[in-house]
């Protein structure tokens, strides 16, 4: 009787320092200090394990908390909680009402909502860096795909070695804001802040080494005043014609099956010809696995409804993305001529 029960310790014991061996293995493997030792994680929840990145641990007493708290330097009011009233004259081009992309304040130019050129999607995803991305740009990658990622300043903070992914595999990076509120809602200091901490000279700077020139209001929501603020940081405002609502599944009236029913539809659009002669942009998300998944099991469909999938500022032929001036992005025929093998979006000096 006591054979077996010896038995089981012994074969417990093994296993257990099995394990602990494994585990030392992982430990020595992975690297958490670099972008290419966490762009080689591949377990989620792995990548998902908040790690220490210096530069950012050393310069984080000079951000905001997030959300911006009142009453602090970086927030100096509580945002309206009253909705603001609607005016059918809509005098301040505010998006969340009236879906005004043409500013009516001189010398602000259009939103950018549709890729110019024919049977393109300007292709983006919004909410980033989400710590899980690997899977998703490893699948990019595969693709030779490149895209737009319009990253959270506070994102970028919490997972930095992801966000210099994004540069090093060759896509675009735009600003989300520092903390993601509704823009409008906020008082023009706390406005700038927003873009400020996110951009210009601050954590995507900080991170990535690049100051974006272009963001994307959280929830769309923007009018006048805040393009007015964004312009003089030399923002482009990057709004969406067609919305997944992957980032907006609530269970109840929107669902996973509202996405793929959103992604079908737009599908069936790109076929009917919608876009023959203006491309459009799509808004989707890197917002968690399920926004990433849909991604990528859509891929290969848009990819045949449309001729090219490409980052925005490569349908805009903006060829200088960042405020440094050695990094560069395609041409639109650029881009193309090598369909299958896009230049990368590499630094030219
Ligand atoms: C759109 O372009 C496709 C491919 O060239 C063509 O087959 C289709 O007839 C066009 N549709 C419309 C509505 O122009
Ligand atoms: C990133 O995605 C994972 C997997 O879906 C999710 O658990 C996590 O909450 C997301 N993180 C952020 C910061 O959005
Ligand atoms: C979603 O999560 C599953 C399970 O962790 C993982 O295998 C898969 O790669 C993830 N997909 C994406 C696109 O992140
Ligand atoms: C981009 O450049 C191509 C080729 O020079 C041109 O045909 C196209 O109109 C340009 N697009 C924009 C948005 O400037
Ligand atoms: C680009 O220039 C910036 C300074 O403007 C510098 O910090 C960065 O290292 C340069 N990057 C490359 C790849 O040369
Ligand atoms: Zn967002």
């Amino acid at each position: 009787m006591q054979f077996p029960v010896l038995f089981h310790v012994r074969l417990l014991s093994t296993l257990i320092c099995l394990q602990l061996l494994l585990h030392a293995g992982n430990a020595a493997t992975i690297d958490r200090t670099s972008e290419q030792g966490e762009a080689a994680i591949t377990d989620p929840d792995q990548e998902c394990t908040p790690y220490d990145y210096a530069p950012v641990t050393n310069q984080m007493n000079s951000f905001p908390e997030r959300p911006l708290q009142s009453g602090t330097p970086y927030r100096l009011t509580s945002p309206q909680t009253s909705p603001r009233s609607y005016s059918s004259s809509d005098p301040d081009c505010w998006w969340t009402y009236g879906q005004c992309t043409t500013p009516k304040l001189a010398d602000l130019p259009p939103d950018i909502t549709a890729a110019p050129e024919p049977s393109t999607l300007g292709y983006g995803f919004d909410d980033g860096p989400n710590c899980s991305h690997n899977a998703f740009y490893d699948f990019l990658q595969s693709q030779n795909q490149k895209a737009t990622f319009y990253f959270i300043g506070s994102n970028v903070a919490d997972f930095p070695l992801e966000a210099q992914r994004a540069l090093t595999d060759g896509h675009e990076i735009c600003a989300h804001t520092w903390s993601h509120p509704y823009m409008t809602t906020f008082a023009s200091e706390d406005a700038f802040a927003e873009l400020w901490y996110s951009v210009r000279m601050q954590m995507i700077k900080l991170v990535v080494g690049v100051t974006p020139t272009c963001w994307r209001p959280p929830y769309g929501d923007v009018d006048d005043r805040i393009r007015a603020i964004a312009n003089a940081l030399g923002l482009q405002t990057i709004m969406w014609e067609y919305d997944t609502a992957d980032a907006s599944v609530d269970g109840k009236t929107i669902t996973d099956q509202t996405v793929v029913d959103n992604y079908n539809s737009f599908i069936q659009k790109a076929e009917g010809g919608a876009f023959n002669s203006t491309g459009t942009i799509l808004l989707t998300h890197e917002l968690n696995n399920f926004t990433m998944s849909e991604a990528v099991s859509f891929y290969p469909q848009l990819k045949s409804v449309f001729q090219y999938l490409v980052p925005v500022g490569v349908s805009l032929n903006k060829t200088q993305p960042y405020l440094e001036t050695n990094y560069s992005l395609p041409t639109f025929e650029q881009y193309i001529s090598v369909n299958l093998a896009p230049p990368q979006i590499q630094p030219t000096a």
